[in-house]
Parts: structure tokens; sequence; C-alpha cells
């Protein structure tokens, strides 16, 4: 698969670390661009962003990079964590930048766009943009994880949205919970 992943200055950089260290870099194309404000967030919250080899980086304003294009061929970008800014941006048009003009491709190629929005609570103006790009086709997967697995560290917690984003992807975790599926459902029930 060509994948494109971005973040942007939203709480949830180990959501981009726990992404990053379960797609296989050697079996996919991956490509990661970080905007600024991302870059510093993730140095608040990680104190250091671990790009796994074989990861492709690039800077946020380079346009020189095949999936600012329509023609180059890809599968799936994700933006994760994904700031109320830049969600407003997309959903408004603008590309300034090769990650926002990179979103806008892969709506107007119809291609997979997955946006892992964490902020809360929202305003109205979150809410219509949130509706403006499910109607243009993305996919909004609210960085919201859940609890059913009994996850019981921060990872864990974690994992369970990272879960859900690589199923969107269309890289299924083989670790990944699911409820009620005998093999990896059924945990037993922990005692306290
Ligand atoms: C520590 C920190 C945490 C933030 N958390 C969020 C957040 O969870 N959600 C959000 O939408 N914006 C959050 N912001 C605000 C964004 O970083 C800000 O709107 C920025 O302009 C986003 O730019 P970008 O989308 O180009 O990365 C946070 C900012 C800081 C400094």
């Amino acid at each position: 698969m060509k994948l494109v992943i971005a973040a942007t200055g939203a709480s949830g950089s180990i959501y981009l670390q726990r992404l990053l260290e379960q797609i296989d870099a050697s079996a996919h194309e991956v490509h990661l661009v970080l905007s600024g404000h991302a870059k510093q967030v993730a140095k608040h919250e990680l104190d250091s962003l671990k790009i796994p080899k074989g990861i492709i980086q690039h800077a946020e304003n380079d346009l020189n990079v095949p999936f600012v294009s329509g023609s180059a061929r890809f599968d799936a970008m994700v933006i994760v964590p994904c700031s109320m800014a830049t969600l407003g941006r997309i959903a408004s048009g603008s590309s300034d930048t090769a990650l926002l003009r990179a979103a806008d491709v892969f709506l107007k190629e119809r291609r997979k766009l997955i946006l892992v929005p964490r902020e809360t609570p929202w305003n109205l103006i979150h809410a219509r943009n949130v509706v403006t790009l499910l109607e243009a086709g993305a996919v909004v997967l609210p960085a919201i994880p859940s609890f059913y697995s009994r996850p019981t560290s921060v990872a864990e917690v974690v994992d369970t949205v990272v879960w859900r984003i690589l199923d969107q992807i269309g890289l299924p975790s083989a670790r990944a919970y699911r409820w009620a599926d005998e093999t990896t459902g059924r945990r037993e029930r922990k005692k306290s």
C-alpha cells in the first residue's frame, strides 16, 4: 500500500507514535508529514517522536512530493491527531501546504482520507466542518478510546483507537481486540 500519514498540533502525539509502530514500512510505502505545531506538541507530550526506519518524512511546505498530485496513486491518508484548525482548513478547501493539498487531493480523487480529531467539547463551527467533510467523503474517526477490552496501560488505551484507524486503512491488526470474537474478544475479566 501507499500511505500518507500526517500529524497536526492537536494533543495525542502518542496516537501517531503507536500507529507508526504498527505499520510495516518495509511492506508498505509510508510518507510522513508533520505540521510545525505537531512537532511542538509531540516534543511536549513524548519528548521525541520516534520515526521507524523506512518511513519517508517530508516538510509541511514541500510541494515537490508525489501525493500532492492526483496523478500519483495512493491508497489512504490519515491525519492523526487532527487539530480542529486543520480540519477547518480542509473543510474550507484550503490547500496552502503539502499536508492540506494532499488532503484536498484525496477528497477530489475519492481516495480514503481519515481524520482523527482530538478536541472536546466541540463548538458549532467544529460540528459543521465535520459534516462538510463527511459529505465530501472523509472518514472522521475521533480519538475516542473504548474500554471493553479492559486496557491496563496508556498504550493499550491508545491502541483501541489505533486499531480502528488500521481497520479503516485496510491493514487490520492481528492484535486488535474484537468484540465477541472467540479468538481475541473474550479476555478474562481481570481481578482488581
Ligand atoms: C499543548 C497543545 C495542545 C493542543 N491540543 C489541541 C487539541 O487537542 N485539539 C485541537 O484542535 N487543537 C489543539 N491545540 C491547538 C493547535 O495546536 C492550534 O490550533 C494550531 O494552530 C494547529 O495548527 P496545525 O493544525 O497547523 O498543526 C493544542 C495546542 C497546544 C500548544
